[in-house]
């Protein structure tokens, strides 16, 4: 049964580096991996395209409720329409985040979540995986790192990418976002209480995966 299937959480705020270490120990693990920022940035887009506000909670409910979601190796797709670069965008993310404050999408995306858990394992990223989507997953990593270590990352990846950055920009675009998601009052983004904390500031990705993978190993058999 599907509620048999190991869970490894890994939650923190914008920028953490949640993504890189979640599809990270996804590989090594040979598991399954929900992205689950994607979904409520899919619906912030279905939104957009339907001319929907993002503070209309029933239509964005309902356009959560049958988003046609397609994950295809690296690529995503919403109603067959490739929405891979729009998705990422720091714009894409900004909508998405007032879009999650509403308790009516995010019970929306409730079971979409949970039909990711599938043998032999899933690795989920997010806000609330290990406090509200899978409460009880063997292991739930919170990641930790500074506002001001966030910014520099998010700043060098978007000049890597040739996309001109303001670094200050870029921090209080962070702030307002994480004032956002850890304040809401459903599902707010902070660590359950039985969570590892992963302050990475100062780790390569490389250490972080080996920390997680020790604690996962540690855990075992669940
Ligand atoms: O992780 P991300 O940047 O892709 O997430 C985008 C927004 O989606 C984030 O600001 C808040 C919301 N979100 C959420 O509320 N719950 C999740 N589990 C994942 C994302």
């Amino acid at each position: 049964a599907a509620d048999q299937v190991p869970v490894l959480t890994v939650d923190g705020p914008t920028a953490s580096g949640k993504g890189t270490l979640a599809s990270e120990l996804a590989r090594r693990l040979g598991f399954h991996l929900l992205d689950s920022g994607a979904l409520y940035r899919a619906t912030a887009l279905a939104a957009q395209d339907a001319g929907v506000s993002l503070d209309d909670e029933a239509p964005l409910a309902e356009l959560a409720g049958r988003l046609a979601l397609r994950f295809e190796g690296q690529r995503v797709y919403l109603a067959g329409r490739d929405i891979t670069d729009p998705l990422r965008l720091e714009s894409t993310g900004g909508m998405a985040s007032r879009v999650s404050v509403h308790p009516a999408v995010r019970q929306a995306l409730h079971q979409l979540q949970l039909s990711f858990r599938r043998a032999p394992g899933l690795v989920a990223d997010g806000r609330d995986m290990g406090t509200v989507v899978f409460p009880g997953a063997s292991l739930k990593v919170f990641l930790t790192a500074s506002v001001e270590q966030r910014a520099e990352r998010r700043y060098k990846q978007l000049i890597s990418k040739g996309v001109s950055a303001n670094l200050p920009q870029i921090q209080s675009d962070l702030r307002l976002r994480d004032e956002r998601d850890a304040n809401r009052s459903v599902a707010p983004c902070r660590p359950a209480e039985d969570a590892m904390l992963l302050d990475n500031s100062a780790m390569s990705i490389e250490d972080s995966v080996v920390q997680c993978l020790d604690w996962w190993r540690q855990r075992r058999p669940f």
